[in-house]
């Protein structure tokens, strides 16, 4: 089996990119985010506070995570129910970020994200894919951008599609989200040392995608 992992801050355009990327090359693609957003989501549904970690860990027994890759993508389900776009909100994704700094809550996942890539060639994203999930990996990407370019992108995603969207206050967020996910003591995000960065700043996403192909076709 060949595994890319593809790690990265929030907003550096990972999962498009690498869906994509999978696409054309016939991988399966996974997204480990949408894993910790589904935990997430339990947690805010049954009043457990994201930052309470005793009570995170004790809820995780009665956390069933689904995943089922269909044509259009990547579903989840919670407990049997098909949560996929619930776990998008904005509310969703600070929760997220804190269940995700739980240790018992990595360990919990560890198994399910090895199992995908021991059956599957697989392009698989997140924060700690090279440097945790799979330290194998015949390829490792730090795909990632400057905030202010993640910024510029996310509020003209949000304009798109008719939301309220403030450059400052976007930016700071993802200046916020960075900070917890890389100073965290659990896996904190960070480039693996044999990974190769991909910095799409100044790249057009058909040239994102068609970088991170060249990379996978390079060691094919
Ligand atoms: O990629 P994303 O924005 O859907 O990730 C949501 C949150 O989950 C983000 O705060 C980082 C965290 N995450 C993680 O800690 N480890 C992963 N492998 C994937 C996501």
């Amino acid at each position: 089996m060949f595994a890319v992992a593809i790690d990265g801050p929030a907003g550096a355009g990972k999962s498009s990119v690498a869906k994509a990327a999978a696409k054309e090359l016939g991988f399966l693609y996974v997204d480990t985010g949408a894993i910790y957003r589904t935990i997430a989501l339990y947690m805010l549904e049954n009043g457990i506070a994201p930052t309470d970690p005793a009570a995170v860990e004790a809820a995780l027994p009665q956390v069933k995570v689904g995943l089922a890759h269909t044509a259009e993508g990547q579903k989840m389900s919670l407990n049997g129910e098909d949560v996929t776009s619930r776990i998008r909100t904005e509310e969703v994704s600070a929760a997220t970020s804190a269940v995700a700094a739980v240790p018992a809550v990595r360990a919990y996942l560890l198994g399910l994200q090895r199992d995908l890539a021991r059956d599957n060639n697989v392009l698989m994203d997140g924060r700690d894919i090279g440097t945790v999930v799979l330290p194998d990996a015949q390829l490792k990407v730090f795909l990632t951008a400057s905030p202010e370019e993640r910024a510029r992108r996310r509020t003209a995603q949000l304009a798109e599609s008719g939301q309220p969207a403030d450059y400052k206050q976007i930016l700071e967020e993802i200046k916020a989200r960075d900070h917890q996910d890389s100073t965290r003591a659990a896996a904190p995000l960070k480039p693996a040392p044999d990974s190769v960065l991909l910095d799409t700043s100044g790249l057009s996403f058909e040239g994102s995608v068609a970088a991170l192909v060249g990379l996978v076709r390079e060691r094919q």
